[in-house]
């Protein structure tokens, strides 16, 4: 797979304050992949993400080093505005990004601003709306529906546009249990059905970390930590000291692999968690069993 964002020794400090929020950052994000991007407040996840769809530089003033590339471009490449077709963002407010007076007009809005054909918006409208559920809101307006609801209306507004790249926010810091599940539930979906590059920075790992091929971990600025997501949990120690909570099945068998009754790969979820325990007990049935016969 081709890189399709690639930050080569980036560091970007703003305008006015004395230290870098990136610092020689060196990453690179593959077409196709999802990837949970997690770190303390201040961290400079923001940052990242608006270096990757170009706001910085466009919108902030600051000092710049190093090269930020996207689809094999630099930043500074791409026309004013034209890269946020390329890469799709998704806030925790989703309000400040509405205009319009339907959920169905929202939607359609940006496909319009794009030039396509009323044909191609009919089928793409037909595929977000049932992607993110949203099908019994079209006619209501967009501030009259839930935290949730609204979430999912600015996703699927984004997704309308077919963005290589979505960059979501901490899409769901405004949202309670039930709504952040809908919104990981769309998420899944999409993971399953496109072939998008999604980015997501979150603080609930429970939800972030099934979903995530890789995981970064910022940290005052640096990449402290780029892996493979069981990889990355690997890592248990520099993580818990720099005070990320992982999952709890995946922190409990890491405790397992520590006593050594363990011995495979970190479960993502609860039930491959399950899976491995009721594998564990039977081998270990299995080999009480051998024992007796000896
Ligand atoms: N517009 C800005 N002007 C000056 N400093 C900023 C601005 N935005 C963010 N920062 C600073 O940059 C650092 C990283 O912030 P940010 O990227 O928002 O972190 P995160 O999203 O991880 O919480 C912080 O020290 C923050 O105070
Ligand atoms: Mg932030």
């Amino acid at each position: 797979m081709p890189s399709l964002i690639e930050l080569q020794n980036y560091t970007w400090r703003y305008l006015h304050t004395d230290e870098p929020a990136l610092k020689e950052v060196n990453l690179t994000i593959e077409e196709g992949s999802f990837v949970g991007i997690i770190g303390p407040n201040g961290a400079g996840k923001t940052t990242l993400a608006y270096s990757i769809n170009g706001l910085i530089p466009g919108q902030y003033r600051g000092i710049k080093k190093g090269t930020v590339h996207v689809a094999g471009r630099e930043v500074e490449a791409y026309a004013s505005g034209s890269l946020q077709r390329t890469v799709g963002m998704v806030f925790s407010d989703p309000e400040a990004q509405f205009t319009a007076m339907t959920v169905e007009d929202e939607l359609v809005f940006g496909m319009e601003n794009l030039g396509m054909t009323i044909a191609e918006i009919r089928e793409r409208l037909e595929w977000v709306t049932e992607l993110t559920g949203l099908r019994s809101l079209l006619e209501k307006p967009p501030y009259e529906i839930s935290g949730g609801q609204k979430q999912r209306v600015a996703l699927a507004a984004v997704l309308a546009m077919t963005p290589d790249v979505m960059i979501l926010d901490e899409p769901t810091s405004m949202l309670d249990p039930l709504s952040r599940q809908q919104v990981f539930d769309v998420l899944g979906r999409l993971k399953q059905e496109q072939e998008n590059t999604v980015i997501v920075i979150e603080h609930n790992l429970e939800h972030l970390v099934p979903l995530s091929d890789r995981m970064i971990l910022l940290y005052e600025g640096q990449v402290l930590l780029e892996a493979e997501t069981r990889a990355f949990f690997r890592e248990m120690d520099l993580l818990l000291d720099k005070y990320i909570l992982p999952p709890g099945v995946m922190h409990f068998f890491f405790e397992l692999l520590h006593t050594g009754v363990y011995a495979g790969t970190l479960p993502l979820t609860i039930e491959e968690a399950a899976e491995k325990l009721a594998q564990l007990f039977k081998e270990r049935a299995a080999a009480l069993q051998e024992q007796r016969h000896e």
